[in-house]
């Protein structure tokens, strides 16, 4: 580690406080208390952060209120809206590889996917809604030739956005993004568990000369703290949230009282399908890149590998054979591929599902406990491999949203698409075969808000993402994100 340490570019924001952004200006929580986050690869405390609570997320609404009511928000130009994103990008893109440490040090992430996939997509969002911020427009719809009537497109007004801890600096951007280009104000709380990328793109918003109380940022705990000050906050128009379908439900119970927006991206138990005709070592990669990519702690996870039965022992001899070469590993460690997960809780919980699941009588191939040595300290979990699974197991039913792949066998397409959607959740699936009419035909049968075919995990700003049924509802990215941050207003001028 003493190479790293040299290299360590974010040691400066790491000794520093770390405070509440409210109102432009950096300050100590009303309460005065503070909270620990640590690195997961060693369970050291790497920084003590600001705990937020309700009378914090008061503050920082009304700031919020302040600017998109009466600020210099609200009278600027689109293209000066604009302008500031794309300087905020290229903040971002200045700060890269510091961000890329940050993130890797507070998630556990290897640093090679900070650098590569959390870092530049941060960017490329923060771009491609800069773009949005000059192309939102109403119409004029001439359904009565007395009236001249159209239709304006005005920002929702505060919005609360609390996001989770696998991809803590891309989730920010997901939200800020599109907020931002809609002329929102926003109050943004990150995960307590992953706290310091948000802050310090919270110095590159002020840096970049978007005006006070623009983006506010809370941080702190969820139930009975910031989190639900935010949802059932009487002043906030819209809450967008990422995270465990549980928590969904609680912010949906919270948003009644002033009956705010909500919008919601949850978990997921995606089905990965094979069929005998695919690509078979293609397959093999994306079964893992399904799995493993961030520890499985992603949403879209291909945490169901379903195989057809002809390739099956083909199939999973070639597949153990690559994840046995997987390098576990301190993210920081540049040759790391799979590092530890973001907290002790999520080992546990992980822990506990592969009981579980040993229990319900599925096979351990590979993995099915914490690896013991150097890496004991910290909060890792082997990749781990079920199979002889069956799809009403918990195993295959419950979001472990851990390194755990649950292999269930098919016979026939029916049958594995009637499989694939007995599941209460519906964010993505992945198909893998040479034969374009079953890719298209199990496209349109999947009960899923993306599906991928011949490849996974691909995403991009332009393309939207969410869920169909317990996954969640509105969709983010591309086009239809601006929905979920403007309102439509019509306007009727008595032409008579
Ligand atoms: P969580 O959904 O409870 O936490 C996500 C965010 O919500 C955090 O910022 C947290 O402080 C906040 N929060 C928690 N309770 C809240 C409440 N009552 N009101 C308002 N905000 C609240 O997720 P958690 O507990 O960290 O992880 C548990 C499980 O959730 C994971 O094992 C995984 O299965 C799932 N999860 C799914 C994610 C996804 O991307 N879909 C992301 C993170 C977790
Ligand atoms: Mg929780």
């Amino acid at each position: 580690m003493a190479v790293v340490e040299k290299e360590l570019l974010c040691k400066d924001f790491l000794t520093k406080d770390k405070q509440l952004l409210i109102d432009g200006k950096w300050v100590n929580a009303e309460s005065g208390k503070t909270f620990e986050t640590r690195n997961p690869a060693t369970d050291q405390v790497i920084g003590k952060v600001a705990e937020g609570s309700k009378a914090d997320v008061d503050k920082a609404v009304k700031a919020a209120r302040k600017a998109v009511e009466e600020g210099p928000w609200r009278k600027m130009s689109t293209a000066q809206r604009a302008k500031l994103m794309y300087k905020l990008a290229d903040l971002v893109e200045k700060n890269a590889d510091q961000l890329a440490q940050l993130e890797t040090l507070d998630n556990g992430k290897p640093i090679n996917e900070s650098k590569h996939i959390d870092v530049p997509q941060t960017i490329e969002t923060f771009r491609y809604y800069g773009g949005w911020a000059t192309k939102i427009e109403g119409e004029t719809i001439n359904a009565n030739p007395n009236m001249f009537t159209y239709t304006l497109r005005e920002p929702v007004g505060v919005v609360g956005q609390i996001i989770p801890w696998n991809f803590p600096m891309l989730m920010a951007a997901w939200k800020l993004g599109p907020a931002l280009a809609c002329g929102n104000a926003i109050v943004l709380k990150p995960a307590e568990q992953t706290p310091l990328t948000a802050l310090r793109i919270g110095e590159l918003v002020l840096e970049a000369g978007f005006p006070e109380g623009v983006v506010n940022i809370i941080t702190g705990f969820g139930a009975d703290s910031a989190g639900s000050a935010i949802s059932n906050h009487m002043d906030i128009d819209k809450v967008a949230f990422t995270g465990e379908d549980k928590t969904g439900r609680e912010i949906v119970k919270a948003s009644v009282g002033n009956l705010k927006r909500v919008s919601l991206e949850l978990g997921g138990k995606a089905p990965n399908i094979v069929f005998a005709d695919a690509d078979i070592d293609a397959a093999v990669k994306g079964a893992i890149t399904g799995i493993f990519f961030n520890q499985g702690q992603v949403c879209c996870a291909g945490s169901r590998l379903f195989l057809e039965k002809s390739i099956h022992d083909e199939f999973m001899s070639k597949l153990l054979a690559r994840v046995a070469k997987m390098q576990q590993g301190p993210g920081m460690d540049e040759k790391t591929q799979i590092g530890p997960q973001v907290s002790k809780d999520q080992q546990d919980r992980i822990l506990s599902y592969i009981d579980i699941a040993k229990k319900e009588g599925a096979s351990v191939a590979c993995g099915g406990d914490a690896p013991a040595g150097d890496l004991a300290k910290g909060y890792f979990v082997k990749p781990t491999i079920f199979t002889g699974v069956n799809n009403d197991m918990r195993i295959a039913q419950e979001e472990v949203f851990g390194p755990v792949l649950a292999v269930i066998p098919f016979n026939s397409v029916e049958e594995v698409a009637e499989q694939a959607n007995k599941i209460t959740y519906g964010l993505s699936g992945a198909v893998w075969t040479s034969d374009v009419k079953k890719a298209h035909k199990l496209a349109s049968q999947i009960k899923a808000g993306t599906v991928w075919v011949n490849c996974v995990n691909m995403l991009d700003p332009a393309i939207p993402f969410g869920g169909y049924k317990m996954s969640g509802y509105g969709r983010e990215l591309g086009k239809h994100s601006i929905d979920l941050y403007t309102n439509i207003k019509s306007v009727w001028v008595n032409l008579g």
